[in-house]
């Protein structure tokens, strides 16, 4: 195993991603930052200097598991304190698991503001994957709002609440086009769009030779939206998806959410005198009825030798439309184990925890609850008041496992009067195998149910089942699939419907799992599991120096 150091330099730059000039955060002057390539088994040392000048930062490496570095997660107010500005955090953890990973700020709204990247682990050596590629490709697909985090931010916490609407654009690996005529431009912001701008002139190009097999790392991390992804004229076989291969399944539209990773194997066999469209959509929601009716994010399928920049000579293809949730649905349930590199999950659980996903209004602002209490994060991180013992941090009194299962309706717009904002934590028995039942509802709008990516840090966790409506405790578990179940780290809970996980709570520390989107994490969508708290080393000085740790900071 190799030690692998990488510097880096997080500051804001002036950019034009969409061709809309914005503040960008930039990673040694890029945005997606350099992608971390590694083998299995290796440590990545990241020595981080946060030139944010009047700003926090911290870096969550996704999916990766931190087995005994539980302090390296990166998660501001659960793991460590923020990294002040002007100072340098050094990272150390190791990548025991090979697959497509991501990274992103973990700070306030910042991943959104374009601090984000890839971590691509390689199988040890003499091991190789169970298909054929000849070329491995990266693409992370976002989304992109033209106002700041800080204004999106401010939106979401204020009475009248201001919900930030649509993106205006997406974005393929860092590159999009706004149609600069829907700005309303004034003299203080004229010139602010410009489409001859090199940044953004022409789109993301994947340059193919004919006849060859393309591996596509596919990963979304956007702020909001569920996507499509689709190569005109091109089938996709997915084989590996969150880090773990999967039976290939053939799909013409990848629909992928915030915190998903996916390999895709594409041929490059169709007629190679002509280009191709890359595009990704938006599913899930009516971006129709926003004022910036989100237009698909474009990119070239270009077949070698033709020019990068010639145009398709069709249209770019339409997605799916987007309240077809049948497909959606029938990609979750296809995902099967690779047979070969079947983990299967302990049979039984030792617990079972309901989250009943709902949206409400606490003191006249709008949030989102899990059994009804919004989540809010403590001025101390968890993990610290957890292995010092600082019970005054934080409620110590655990959130509800479950909710009125008999009378809440699920399909109606319901008053959750009781809902409050909290910060106690779910406390799971170390090696316990704990269930997860993510509930979905109604909105506070009629006839609304969202779909709501979850996330968990630390683990991975397998996928027993989706289903419509409200889930039945007593049937559906006979339904649960036990023999090869995907792991992943990031699921999908379908509008009205609901999603089973299995994990085990055999990583010591605190661990986060949340809704992806970063709005509605910031509008309180998440909750903290701690596990096997004796069992964590000696807490590091660098992750100090907030709350009750002020003033013990040493880098
Ligand atoms: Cu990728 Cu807590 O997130
Ligand atoms: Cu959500």
């Amino acid at each position: 195993a190799r030690i692998r150091r990488f510097k880096w330099d997080v500051k804001y730059e002036y950019r034009s991603p969409d061709c809309v000039k914005k503040l960008v955060i930039t990673i040694n002057g890029q945005s997606p930052g350099p992608t971390i390539k590694a083998q299995q088994g290796d440590t990545i040392i990241v020595e981080l200097t946060n030139n944010l000048m009047t700003e926090n930062v911290a870096i969550h490496w996704h999916g990766i598991r931190q087995k005994g570095t539980p302090w390296f997660d990166g998660t501001e107010g659960v793991t460590q304190c923020p990294i002040l500005p002007g100072t340098t955090f050094k990272y150390q953890f190791v990548v025991d698991r090979a697959g497509t990973y991501l990274y992103h700020a973990h700070y306030g709204m910042q991943r959104e503001a374009g601090l984000y990247g890839s971590i691509h682990v390689s199988l040890p050596d003499g091991e190789s994957e169970p298909f054929q590629y000849d070329y491995d490709r990266n693409i992370i697909l976002t989304d992109w709002y033209h106002k700041s985090t800080y204004e999106q931010a401010v939106g979401l916490t204020s009475v009248p609440f201001q919900w930030v609407g649509e993106p205006q654009s997406l974005l393929i690996h860092g590159k999009g086009r706004f149609n600069c005529s829907k700005l309303i431009t004034t003299s203080l912001d004229a010139g602010i769009c410009n489409v001859t701008n090199p940044e953004c002139s022409s789109p993301f190009t994947l340059t193919v030779v004919p006849g060859k097999q393309y591996r596509l790392r596919i990963s979304s991390l956007t702020a909001l939206s569920a996507l499509s992804f689709q190569i005109e004229g091109h089938n996709m076989t997915i084989v590996e998806a969150d880090g773990y291969f999967v039976e290939p399944v053939v799909v013409q539209n990848l629909f992928i959410y915030s915190g998903e990773t996916y390999s895709v194997l594409v041929k490059a066999d169709q007629d190679p005198s002509r280009n191709y469209w890359v595009t990704t959509s938006i599913v899930g929601r009516d971006v129709s009825r926003d004022p910036s009716n989100t237009p698909p994010g474009l990119a070239i399928w270009n077949y070698y030798p033709n020019h990068p920049r010639r145009r398709p000579s069709t249209g770019p293809p339409t997605g799916p439309a987007w309240n077809d949730t049948a497909p959606r649905k029938a990609q979750s349930k296809a995902l099967r184990a690779r047979k070969g590199y079947v983990h299967p999950p302990p049979p039984m659980s030792d617990r079972v925890i309901v989250f009943l996903n709902t949206q409400n209004q606490i003191n006249e602002r709008r949030h989102w609850s899990v059994n009804n209490v919004s989540f809010t994060l403590p001025h101390t991180p968890y993990l610290i008041a957890l292995k010092e013992n600082l019970t005054h941090v934080f409620d110590q009194t655990p959130p509800p496992t479950g909710y009125d299962f008999l009378n809440y309706d699920i399909n109606i717009v319901q008053p959750n009067t009781n809902a409050t904002l909290g910060n106690g934590i779910y406390r799971l028995d170390f090696n316990s195998t704990v269930d997860i039942i993510l509930q979905n509802a109604n909105t506070m709008l009629p006839n609304n149910s969202e779909t709501h990516p979850w996330h968990l840090h630390g683990h991975d966790f397998w996928v027993l089942g989706y289903g419509d409506g409200k889930f039945d405790p007593f049937n559906d578990p006979k339904n649960y699939s036990l023999v090869d179940p995907v792991l992943k780290n990031t699921v999908p809970v379908h509008p009205y419907g609901w999603t089973a996980l299995r994990f085990r709570a055999d990583n010591p520390g605190a661990w986060l799992f949340h809704c992806h989107i970063e709005s509605h994490f910031l509008m309180g969508m998440g909750v903290v599991f701690a596990e096997g708290i004796d069992k964590v080393g000696k807490l590091p000085s660098s992750i100090m120096g907030c709350g009750e740790t002020l003033g013990r900071h040493s880098p």
